[in-house]
This record gives structure tokens, sequence and C-alpha cells, in this order.
């Protein structure tokens, strides 16, 4: 039985921030999430965090996942990843599993293949480590190998000699331990080495003797951990591509992957089709036929077949089947667009239930509406929703007609097949089928233009610089 051991107690100093390293986010999931979706897919039995910096915050999103048989230690100090490793075994987490895997939680794009490679293919070894060759190994524990090939000892850059730096080939910090001999190793630890810590690397020397060590080639990109911010961006675009390959191969037409942002948790179907400049996040679900993008931001949204989409920013939106979106729109949470409606350039929406073939073209901000079918909303009309305290609702019947720069102002109920002439400020409810028309009398003075002209011009005359120099 193998029990899984992940680090994630580290307080990631090099990223430089308050938020613990591996909560930081990579293509919509924390780095420790990626490890732990990984480790989900093989055959552990236990599955121990081991949590410091930031603990409450790791376990609460750790335990979050409710993967069967997870627990979290704690590192109150992180004195090294030996030591990390020796304190999850001191807790009796590991039951009685007699191999244990240890995974580092900042290598968020390992998978779950490599994974179950280590789990498996330790053999009669005392230990497994992944191991990789790189172009650029700084950073990175090297590998040293004896006269006869085998892995000796893994050497810390920062103990590394000048020879030793120059290996290219890299410990990915991934282990399979026997586990009675991991226990031996970890007891010899010393931390008489450049950081002062307990390594964890340091248990390799230690266990040739015990049946060696096995090194298992892992492919290059899988491993890279993340200690900088430059390296968060670099395993983002590793993970961001292999999420829109998955979705090009699934059938999703994607124009430019090299500008499309999907993250993990967003679905799309099928002959959908994704054009540069689109971010989707969270749970988005596209539909197939659907187009979005050029430019648009989606989160939290739903988009059924056959939408479009361009230029628009939603959040907590349902886009209804064959609705079109944009261009320079923006839909908020609760925001549902039924089929075949329109949301057009320069609309503002919230909490606003729009009926199918209901079409809001232009300039306008509807809130805490519900709207029927068929309705022609004008350019500029605007649901007045809040007087500074509260918010109030505005339903508006089927097939009704609200002329162009209209306000209004809510509470109140446009009735079905109503009429609200263009620029009226409604403050009360219009029964259905009347017409609702609130302007100021028009006042016309017949050739008061003229005048006023002529009036300007005699004004003038004694400013001249002709009449002047006289
Ligand atoms: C480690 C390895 C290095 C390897 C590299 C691969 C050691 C000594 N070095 O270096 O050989 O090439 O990973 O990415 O193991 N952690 C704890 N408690 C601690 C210290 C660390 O939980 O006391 C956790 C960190 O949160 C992190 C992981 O262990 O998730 C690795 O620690 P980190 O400091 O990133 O090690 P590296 O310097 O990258
Ligand atoms: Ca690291």
């Amino acid at each position: 039985m193998t029990a899984a051991v992940v680090l994630a107690a580290g307080k990631g100093t090099r990223l430089r921030s308050t938020t613990p390293k591996v909560l930081h986010e990579a293509a919509g999931r924390p780095l420790l999430g990626w490890v732990l979706h990984a480790l989900a897919e093989v055959e552990v039995t236990r599955i121990v965090v081991v949590v410091g910096h930031g603990g409450e915050a790791v376990q609460a999103y750790a335990q979050s996942l409710g993967l069967p048989g997870l627990t979290c230690v704690t590192q109150t100090e992180q004195r090294g990843t030996g030591h990390a490793v020796r304190v999850a075994l001191e807790a009796g987490a590991l039951d009685d599993s007699d191999q244990v895997v240890v995974l580092p939680g900042d290598v968020p794009g390992v998978s779950a293949d490599t994974v179950r490679r280590l789990v498996q293919g330790r053999g009669g070894a005392a230990a497994a480590v992944l191991t990789t060759r790189v172009t650029d190994p700084s950073g990175y524990g090297r590998i040293v190998r004896g006269a006869d090939g085998a892995v000796a000892a893994i050497v810390e850059q920062a103990d590394a000699d000048d020879a030793q730096r120059a290996i290219l080939e890299i410990n990915a910090g991934l282990f399979a331990f026997r586990r009675e001999d991991l226990q031996r190793a970890l007891s010899a630890l010393t931390t008489d080495n450049a950081q002062g810590e307990e390594y964890l690397t340091d248990t390799v020397a230690l266990l040739t003797a015990d049946g060696g060590v096995e090194g298992i080639a892992a492919p290059a990109e899988e491993v890279g951990g993340v200690n900088d911010r430059a390296q968060l961006a670099e395993v983002e675009a590793l993970l961001r591509q292999r999420i829109l390959t998955g979705l090009m191969r699934d059938g999703v037409r994607i124009t430019d992957p090299a500008a499309t942002y999907v993250d993990v948790g967003v679905t799309v179907q099928p002959d959908a089709t994704l054009l540069p400049g689109v971010m989707l996040h969270g749970t988005t679900a596209i539909a197939a036929g659907a187009v979005i993008g050029p430019h648009s931001r989606l989160t939290d949204t739903v988009v059924e077949e056959d939408a479009t989409v361009t230029f628009t920013v939603a959040t907590g939106a349902r886009i209804g089947p064959r609705a079109t979106v944009g261009p320079y729109t923006h839909l908020r949470p609760g925001t549902i667009l039924g089929a075949g409606s329109k949301a057009g350039e320069f609309v503002g929406m919230k909490k606003a239930v729009i009926g199918e073939g209901t079409k809001v073209p232009h300039l306008s901000y509807v809130g805490d509406a519900e709207i029927g079918r068929d309705v022609n909303v004008g350019a500029g009309v605007i649901t007045v929703n809040y007087d500074g305290f509260n918010k109030f609702t505005t339903t508006i019947g089927d097939g009704a007609f609200i002329g162009s720069d209209s306000m209004l102002v809510a509470p109140i109920d446009i009735g079905t097949g109503a009429v609200v002439g263009a620029g009226s400020t409604i403050t009360t409810d219009v029964p259905a089928d009347a017409l609702a028309v609130e302007r100021a009398e028009r006042r016309t003075v017949e050739g008061w233009a003229e005048r006023r002209r002529r009036r300007h011009a005699a004004a003038q005359i004694p400013q001249t610089r002709d009449q002047k120099d006289e």
C-alpha cells in the first residue's frame, strides 16, 4: 500500500507574496490543486498534505477537494523538505502503508501518468526518484551518478561545486520510498549544509547501500517547479497549452491558441469557436456552435448553442441559444438572456431576465429587471433601479416598446404591448397596450433663431479691424 506526502508548508519567499506559494493559481487552479488532482487518479490509500505557512488556508483548500483519505499535518517550523516528511511520519498519518511517495506541492505540471510510473516503478530499490535532463539546471538539485551509472547522491545548487553545477540531470523533487528505509534515512539527516535544513534529497546518498536508488526519467516539461513569478508564468503557459490542445482534439475551433486563455474548470463543446483574445474562467460553459470573441472575458457564464459573444465582459450570466451579445457589453451576475435575444453595444445588465427575441441593442442599463418576449428597448433606455438606499425591480410585459432615451423609475411595471414614448421619464405603472409619454410641452417661436443671428452680427460690427483703424 502506498501513502503520498505532499509538501506544502513553505512560504515561497521568492514569489514575494502574502499568499502561500501553493495557493497561487495557474490556469484557474491553485498549484497544490494540480498536484492533488494528478494524485487523485493514482492508486494511493492516504494523502498527507504537510501545511505550515498559511496553514489554515492551505488546509481548507486541500480539504475542499473532497479527496478520499486526505489529511493535513502541520509543520510548525519549515526546517526543510526532509523535516517535512519526518513530521508527516511522526504524526502517524501514513497508516500501515509500506511505500511512501513524496511530491512537492509546487510542481503543477506533473501528470497522473508520471506519478503512476513513480508509484509502480521502484521495484526492489530502497527508493526511486524522478529525474530529467534540462538545458538550464539552475536552482535544482543535481543528480550525481556513480561510476556504474547508478544514482549516488543529490547535491543542492547551494552546496554543489563547479563540476556538480555543470550536471544537467536534475531532481524533479518526486520520490518513492520503501517505508522503513525512508524512516531510517530521515533519522540520519543532518542540517550540515548551505541552507541549514534537513534535505529530503540527502536520503539518497544514505540509501545507496540499502538496495539503491532508482532514477526514473520524467518528461522535462512536466516537472518544472514554481519558485518565482517567472516560473509561475512559464508553468501556466504550459498548462494552458495542454487545456487548449485537449479542447481542439475534442473539436473546438481555436483560431489562435497563443492568444486564448481557458481555465481548467471551463467546458467547451465541439464546434464552438474561440477567437483571439478570449478568456474563459471559473465554471464557464460554452455550447456547440457558439462563437466567442474576439476579446471577451467570461467568468462563471453559460453560453448556449449558436450564440455569439463579441468584445464582452460577463460574470455569472446565462446567454441563451442564438442570442447575440456585444460589442462592448457588460453582463453582471444574474443576467439571463433568452433565446435569440440581443444585448448590443454599450449595454450593461445586472440581475436582468430578458425574454426570447427581446432586443436591447444600444447604450442601455438594465438592472433588477424582468423583460418579457419580443420587447424592443430603444437606445439609451435606463431602468432606474436605485434610490440611493434600496434597489427596485422593473417589469416589462411581452411585446412592449420602450422609446429611446427613456428612464423607467423602479419599482415599475410596463404592461404587455404598451408603448413608452421616446425621452419619457416614467415613474408609475403603464397599463397593457397603453401609450405613456412624459415630456415638457414644446414651445415654437417662429423666426427667433434668425433674429438672434442678426442681433449677434450687429453687435460684432464695431469690433472689426477696419472700423477701429479709422
Ligand atoms: C527542491 C529540492 C531540489 C529539487 C527541487 C525540484 C530539496 C532540498 N531540494 O528544491 O533538489 O530539484 O525541489 O523542484 O528537497 N517545503 C515544506 N517544508 C519545508 C520546506 C519545503 O513543506 O520545510 C515544501 C515547499 O512548500 C515546496 C516543496 O516543499 O512545496 C519544495 O520546497 P522548495 O523550497 O521549493 O524546494 P526547492 O528549493 O525548489
Ligand atoms: Ca520548488
